[in-house]
């Protein structure tokens, strides 16, 4: 049989990156379709490299645009492959405008729909990410949440049951493939004159955060003041959306954030895996931190993975700059002894199991 795969941005890569090569293991044919939503060398070939995984069997080269015309150019051209394929589901991933155009399609053409990271809910309908979330929960045939709370939320919105299946977050297993890679392959400490222990990361490229421009100065000065206090330095790894930003406002970063390119993903790992505190508005990063042990900080005043914060990985600090002080000062030196509410490694697994066109785990005759 053959599947399709929808995906646009940085997170979707890394998050199906798992199933794909479940679906390899298999014996799957798998089509995937890039809608080009992000193509900067950095957020996007980067990571095909880096997770082995061949380049797109097509893209649409949408690039930057608007909601509206960004989407609409995506239906289109999503519509034309799934035609051509006709797979027997088409698996999409999170909340990005390339999941939904990718769900939207699937449901009109009527191939089963697969949303990976199913039933997350902010509850705060200014995001982009919360409409996209919704729409694509019901319009989808079969939902993975990555936790018992999410399925909570999809059955309290009535989605029949029979379509939820709880296993964990694909971050989780590409976390535990390719974290001892990142350990001993990434160069990133030495090439930035860091000490394990000694600095802190952050992360910002939502657009309530970085597209306000007194929200984005803040946290920048936030975060300096709480890394201040522990004499750490901050990296600040800069996604282009914040990057922009920062020009257009004309904002001075204070001296103690470094910033540096966008990087890969064994370069991120590892200063995820030894910074001492990471400061974030990125849902991955909030996932990632609960699994590696690092304390995190969340520079927003909500979070659709409120799990992260129930097990001690994470405090929901907000944008005021006290607040993230306090926050950095609660977290900082914590054991980082929790166990990440994401799983157990084996979504990709249980998700390829799930789907009744797709041959079982025992069928798959070993090769060499
Ligand atoms: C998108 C997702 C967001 C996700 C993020 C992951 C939506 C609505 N948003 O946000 O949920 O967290 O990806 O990183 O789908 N740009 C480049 N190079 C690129 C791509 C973008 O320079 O390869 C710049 C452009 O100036 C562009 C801006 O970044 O205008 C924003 O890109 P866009 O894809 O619209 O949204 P993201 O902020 O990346
Ligand atoms: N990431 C990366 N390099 C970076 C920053 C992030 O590889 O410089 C990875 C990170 O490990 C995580 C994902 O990108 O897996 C998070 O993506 P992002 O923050 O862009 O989006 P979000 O998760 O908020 O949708």
């Amino acid at each position: 049989s053959n599947v399709s795969f929808v995906l646009g941005t940085r997170p979707e890569i890394i998050k199906l990156a798992p199933v794909i090569q479940e679906c390899h293991r298999r014996g799957v044919d798998t089509h995937v379709i890039h809608t080009g939503q992000h193509y900067s060398d950095s957020l996007d070939a980067v990571f095909f490299r880096q997770l082995g995984l061949s380049p797109p069997d097509a893209n649409l080269e949408v690039g930057s645009d608007d909601h509206g015309a960004q989407t609409g150019a995506m239906l289109a051209g999503i519509e034309e492959e799934l035609h051509d394929i006709e797979p027997a589901v088409v698996f999409v991933q999170g909340d990005t405008n390339s999941t939904l155009a990718g769900a939207l399609v699937g449901s009109k053409v009527d191939v089963d729909v697969a949303h990976v990271e199913a039933g997350l809910r902010s509850f705060d309908d200014d995001m982009p990410e919360e409409t996209n979330r919704v729409i694509i929960d019901h319009i989808s045939d079969h939902l993975f949440p990555p936790t018992e709370e999410t399925a909570a939320l999809l059955r309290n919105e009535g989605i029949p049951e029979d379509r939820i299946t709880v296993t964990g977050n694909t971050v989780v297993d590409a976390v535990q493939t390719y974290d001892d890679r990142a350990a001993s392959e990434s160069r990133i400490l030495s090439e930035l004159g860091l000490t394990e222990g000694q600095f802190d990361l952050l992360t910002a490229h939502r657009v309530e955060t970085v597209d306000d421009r007194d929200a984005f100065e803040r946290i920048l000065s936030g975060v300096s003041r709480a890394s201040a206090q522990a004499d750490q330095e901050v990296i600040y790894p800069i996604h282009p959306r914040a990057e922009d930003r920062l020009e257009e406002f004309g904002i001075a970063v204070p001296a103690r954030i470094r910033l540096v390119e966008p990087l890969g993903f064994f370069d991120f790992l590892r200063l995820e895996s030894t910074a001492d505190v990471v400061f974030t508005d990125s849902g991955g990063v909030q996932e990632e931190t609960s699994i590696l042990g690092t304390p995190c900080v969340t520079l927003r005043y909500g979070t659709e993975r409120p799990e992260t914060a129930f097990v001690g990985a994470n405090c929901v600090a907000g944008r005021e700059p006290s607040a993230i002080v306090a926050a950095a000062t609660q977290m900082r030196g914590k054991a980082g002894d929790w166990k990440t509410p994401f799983g157990d490694g084996t979504a990709a697994v249980q998700i390829v199991d799930t789907i009744p066109e797709l041959p079982a785990r025992e069928a798959v005759t070993p090769t060499e």
